[in-house]
C-alpha cells in the first residue's frame, strides 16, 4: 500500500494559516497533522481544539491530531467534536492507556498511541490489537526542526515485524525530523505515514515538496 504524507502544522506560517491549509488541501497530502501541546506533557504550548476546529472548516483532508499533553482523556470528546480524525495519545501520559484507547475508538476516530524515543516498541506489546495507528517519536517531542534520532529506524522495523507476525493492520507513522533526504529509509524501514513539518512548510516549494515525499519508493530493507 502507498505511504501516506502528512505536513505537520506546527511549521506553517501562523499569520498565514489559511494560506497554508489551503496549499495542503490542493496538494497530494494525504493528512493534515495537528500538534497539540500544553506546556507540561512537553515544554512548549501550542493550540487546543478552537485552532484544529478552524483547521477543521478549512481543510478538506483528514485532521491527524497529535495530542501531547497530559490527561489526554479530559480532551478527546472536544477533539473529536472539532474534527479529529486520527487522535493519538502518548504512551507515556496514559496509566490507563486501555481505557483511553477504547475511549478514543467510541467517538468514532481512529486511535492512535505514541511513544518518545527512548522507549521501546515492546512497551505496545499488548495494546496493538487495539490501535489503528503507532506515532513512532523520531525527535524528542516539543519542537519542530529537530535531527532525527536514527535508531528510530530499528523501532520502526521491529515495529513491522511483530505486526506482520500478528497480522495486524495498524499503520505505523514517523514524526520528527524527516526530510527529502532521510525518507526512503524510513519508508524502507516500514513505515506507512510519514509527517514533515520543516521538510515542507520552510521549503521553497512546499506543494511539490509533498510531491515528492508522496514519489518517494522504495522496498523494505533490514538495517541491522
Ligand atoms: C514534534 C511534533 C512534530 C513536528 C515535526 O513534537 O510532534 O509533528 O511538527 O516537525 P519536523 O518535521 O520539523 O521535525
Ligand atoms: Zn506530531
Amino acid at each position: 500500500m502507498k505511504h501516506l504524507v502528512a505536513p505537520s502544522l506546527l511549521a506553517a506560517d501562523f499569520t498565514r494559516l489559511a494560506e497554508e491549509i489551503r496549499m495542503v488541501n490542493e496538494s497530494q497530502a494525504d493528512w493534515l497533522h495537528l500538534d497539540v501541546m500544553d506546556g507540561r506533557f512537553v515544554p512548549n504550548i501550542t493550540f487546543g481544539p478552537m485552532v484544529v476546529e478552524a483547521a477543521n472548516r478549512l481543510c478538506t483532508k483528514p485532521l491527524d491530531v497529535h495530542l501531547m499533553i497530559q490527561e489526554p482523556e479530559k480532551y478527546i470528546g472536544q477533539f473529536r467534536e472539532a474534527g479529529a480524525d486520527v487522535i493519538t495519545v502518548h504512551y507515556e501520559a496514559c496509566p490507563h492507556l486501555h481505557r483511553t484507547v477504547q475511549q478514543i475508538r467510541e467517538t468514532g476516530a481512529i486511535a492512535g498511541v505514541s511513544i518518545n524515543p527512548h522507549n521501546p516498541v515492546s512497551l505496545l506489546e499488548d495494546i496493538l490489537e487495539e490501535v489503528g495507528l503507532v506515532l513512532l517519536m523520531s525527535v524528542n517531542p516539543g519542537f519542530g526542526g529537530q535531527k532525527f534520532i536514527y535508531n528510530a529506524l530499528l523501532k520502526i522495523q521491529r515495529l513491522r515485524d511483530r505486526l506482520t507476525t500478528r497480522n495486524l493492520s495498524a499503520r505505523i507513522e514517523v514524526d520528527g525530523g524527516i526530510g527529502l533526504h532521510n525518507a526512503e529509509k524510513v519508508l524502507q524501514a516500514g513505515a506507512d505515514v510519514l509527517v514533515a513539518g520543516s521538510a515542507i512548510f520552510k521549503a521553497d516549494d512546499p506543494k511539490d515538496t509533498i510531491r515528492r515525499f508522496k514519489e518517494i519508493g522504495g522496498e523494505m530493507m533490514k538495517f541491522v
